[in-house]
């Protein structure tokens, strides 16, 4: 028998639902619920609504009542959809050194940036790996985060990339969040790797995809197109093979210069994210496209740059995610609630459109449809924040945490 729970009363319950997935959201009220109740079946939601309303229903069913006593304001689960939290060691140089003038891509290119850290990655055993997913993801849970997308990238062989990516499929039975991996292996061209750029996609296609199919590990593969990285050009058979195979297709894209919205939009990508190169000609593009635009303001103030044009991306039209990048070289801070309010008063974003890019637009990111909304069906992943009203929360940019986070159902923190 399935077991019943009725939480309530809620002082405020933002469905975040009947809003679009794309364009400007100016102006649209989120749908709220004021003195809400949430019925949940098992992992899922069952009914939302107003609690006086469900307590008969709940009593039905025989529901669990945990009965809430002081002011909440209650949000979808926040969804990370761009990470790389499965590393090892720092980079607290390379920021130093970008601080005293030196470029992200300059360190890069004289051996530093991702290299110094697949060199810390490789060395680290899988249960270290392991237990640091673990850690950050929980510290993520803390803030609200109930799915975070995690790539791999850091390991950049067959069988590095497969630690990384079994390390990554572990640590998701062992924290409460969902985990969804993406393989990063088109991060760079490993500095020790003999061949050329095209030998070694062609290695990682036809050997590692395969392998990532029968243990199931990921279905999403994500390329970096930059100069430090892989051209368009480059990149086509290795995405054509991926397509081919079935796997779902996301892009590190027009971070320093343009070109990678383009392979976004040409292979059908779930996402192209960072953006900050952008110019009007790729937002109009992204926004044509049924491809999902996603900011990382997290690398923008890592990297001290601009950041993504998110404005102009909804007002083209385009749906906007927006996620942490947490990674040590060009975002170390990790923050998704934080980062995404920022990126709101620098780009002119209101609350909801905000809140739609960590909640129901991440979640069309990682192509998942069973959350980022309260709706029935959908899994129970919600935020109790101890305040009375959702733009509060905004206006705190990160200070005021959820006091409660329900992931499937269950009170995990
Ligand atoms: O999304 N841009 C490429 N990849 C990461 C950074 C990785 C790193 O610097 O370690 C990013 O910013
Ligand atoms: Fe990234």
């Amino acid at each position: 028998m399935e077991h019943y729970k009725l939480i309530g009363p809620i002082t405020q319950l933002i469905t975040m639902a009947d809003l679009p997935l794309q364009g400007t959201l100016v102006g649209k009220e989120a749908q709220t619920i004021k003195q809400a109740g949430i019925l949940i079946k098992g992992s899922n939601i069952y009914e939302v609504g107003i609690y006086e309303a469900l307590l008969p229903k709940g009593e039905k069913l025989n529901a669990e009542n945990i009965t809430l006593d002081t002011e909440y304001v209650c949000l979808p689960g926040f969804i990370d959809a761009h990470t790389h939290i499965c590393f090892a060691g720092s980079r607290a140089t390379d920021y130093a050194m970008r601080n005293a003038g030196k470029s992200y891509l300059e360190i890069a290119e004289n051996g530093g940036g991702i290299w110094d850290t697949v060199t810390n990655t490789r060395k680290a055993s899988f249960e270290e790996l392991q237990y640091s997913i673990i850690k950050r993801a929980n510290s993520l849970v803390r803030n609200g985060i109930t799915t975070i997308e995690v790539k791999s990238g850091y390991g950049l062989s067959v069988t590095e990339e497969l630690k990384m990516l079994r390390a990554i499929r572990n640590a998701n039975q062992i924290t409460e969040a969902d985990l969804i991996a993406t393989c990063l292996a088109a991060h760079m061209l490993p500095n020790d790797y003999k061949g050329t750029k095209a030998s070694y996609l062609h290695e990682i296609a036809t050997t590692l995809f395969p392998i990532l199919q029968t243990e199931n590990l990921t279905n999403r593969i994500d390329a970096f197109i930059e100069q430090s990285a892989f051209s368009a050009t480059d990149i086509q058979p290795y995405f054509k093979q991926a397509k081919a195979m079935g796997f779902d297709i996301t892009v590190h894209a027009d971070q320093f210069s343009t070109s990678g919205s383009e392979v976004a939009i040409t292979f059908n990508a779930i996402s192209a994210d960072h953006l900050e190169a952008s110019t009007d000609y790729e937002i109009e593009r992204l926004a044509a496209s049924n491809v999902i635009a996603v900011a990382l303001p997290g690398a923008s103030i890592g990297l001290g740059c601009n950041f993504a044009p998110a404005r102009k991306i909804l007002d083209a039209g385009g749906a906007l995610a927006i996620a942490s990048d947490w990674n040590p070289g060009s975002a170390p801070m990790g923050d998704l609630l934080t980062q995404a309010c920022i990126l709101g008063t620098f780009e002119k974003l209101t609350n909801i459109e905000v809140l739609a890019g960590i909640t129901f637009r991440a979640a069309a990111a990682l192509n998942l449809k069973d959350r980022g909304q309260l709706l029935p069906g959908m899994l129970a992943d919600f935020n109790l924040f101890p305040t009375d009203h959702y733009n509060e929360i905004c206006y705190h940019q990160g200070k005021i945490l959820p006091s409660q986070v329900w992931k499937k159902g269950e009170l995990v923190y």
